[in-house]
């Protein structure tokens, strides 16, 4: 969506991985969905730096809406949870620097049962604008999907008409991808800031990997929609929760960048442990994800062990200096670091000289020309992510390409 947003993807935090529909403040006074949770991750967002690392958008999901709407039409947040209202929570938001980040859903209902916007389109996304929000996730439960292909683009023509820049995030294709419909991916970028995919990341490393291997086994139709202004949306960061360990959640990171997929981080910023932190804010991998050439990357080379599972597999991501960044993802569990080599051919990399950073800075740095096998050791469910900058610039490397043909 041309709509200046999103030139790069967009980073933020979403209530929804973690805490769901967390809905009882006595119970659970840390997680329900309130604004003391919203309040007191605006203030962590800023004090433990995740804003100066680009986490701009602070957003809540489902279950912070009243089951009916007030005698206007008017959609209310949750009398109990929100006490202030949601101007309120806006102005705390944009008081710490951070953005506005609000879900509905396209159909009658949300997903969880609240009001949707069938209906009443006009009057939330007035709603929504008196409020300020800055990004407006559309979900797409309880309305057929083949009504997106109109509704999506409709409600997104409204929302730019108001002339507050609102990022605009649908849930169309998840939709029709569930039900076998093939979506209209040039459509869905011309619409929308960010299109979501595929099914609900769920915490574990078996919905983590099932994820990356339909994103690798759709990404021919997939990758050439993504670019400044229009992304594809693998669904948030597992990152700090309690399904991933240390290694598998580098290779979340890993691969989320290589795919220029928003970076939502949803897990609690007060207690994530500090080994967690420190993935997310790899700046070095944050500066992948956000290179500004915005060219989706692409599973190149997988390694088959026993049956159709993967042992290992090659992610590849072209950016704007010419280097590359390259997540080398082992899918052995069989205990220990697995040492494997590769050639330039296997990597589709230019034979040429490379210097190669490790991106998680367990290695040293390392000069490669592709003359020899590059050798990798990864840890079980684990990555190697490095970045190839050539020693040559872009020009000479053409130039070798076009001697070798
Ligand atoms: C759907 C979406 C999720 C989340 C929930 C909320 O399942 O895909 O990301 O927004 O609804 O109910």
């Amino acid at each position: 969506l041309n709509n200046g947003l999103a030139m790069t993807p967009p980073m933020g935090w979403l209530t929804w991985e973690r805490l769901r529909c967390i809905t009882d403040c006595e119970k659970y006074p840390n997680e329900c969905i309130s604004e003391s949770l919203i309040k007191r991750t605006a203030d962590l967002m800023v004090s433990e730096g995740y804003l100066d690392a680009g986490y701009e958008y602070l957003g809540i999901d489902d279950c912070w809406l009243e089951k009916t709407r007030d005698d206007k039409g008017r959609l209310v947040p949750d009398r109990k949870r929100f006490p202030n209202g949601m101007k309120a929570i806006a102005d705390y938001i944009h008081s710490k620097g951070l953005k506005f980040g609000m879900y509905e859903d396209y159909g009658n209902l949300t997903c969880a049962g609240y009001p949707g916007v069938l209906g009443n389109e006009k009057i939330d996304i007035n709603t929504f604008v008196e409020w300020e929000i800055d990004y407006l996730k559309l979900d797409g439960c309880y309305i057929d999907p083949i009504q997106m292909d109109k509704g999506y683009p409709d409600f997104g023509k409204l929302l730019n008409a108001t002339g507050r820049s609102i990022l605009y995030s649908c849930s169309w294709p998840a939709y029709q991808e569930e039900k076998k419909i093939l979506p209209n991916y040039a459509s869905i970028a011309e619409h929308c800031n960010l299109g979501r995919n595929y099914d609900d990341i769920e915490d574990s490393w078996a919905s983590l990997t099932k994820i990356m291997a339909w994103f690798g086994d759709n990404q021919d139709r997939l990758a050439q929609h993504a670019g400044p202004g229009h992304w594809n949306d693998p669904d948030m960061l597992l990152i700090g929760n309690f399904g991933l360990s240390v290694d598998q959640a580098k290779v979340q990171m890993a691969v989320w960048a290589i795919l220029a997929a928003p970076l939502l981080i949803s897990t609690d910023l007060a207690t994530i442990r500090p080994e967690f932190k420190q993935i997310l804010l790899n700046r070095d991998i944050i500066a992948v994800n956000q290179d500004k050439l915005g060219k989706q990357g692409l599973r190149v080379g997988k390694k088959m062990g026993s049956g159709s599972r993967s042992k290992l597999e090659i992610w590849k991501r072209e950016l704007y200096d010419g280097s590359f960044a390259m997540a080398f993802v082992s899918y052995r569990d069989d205990g220990i670091p697995y040492a494997a080599k590769f050639t330039y051919y296997d990597m589709q990399l230019p034979q040429s000289e490379f210097e190669v950073q490790d991106l998680y800075k367990e290695e040293e740095i390392r000069s490669w020309d592709g003359t020899s096998d590059f050798e990798v050791r990864i840890n079980p469910s684990g990555v190697k992510f490095y970045k190839f900058i050539s020693k040559k610039s872009m020009s000479e490397i053409w130039d070798i390409t076009v001697k070798m043909m």
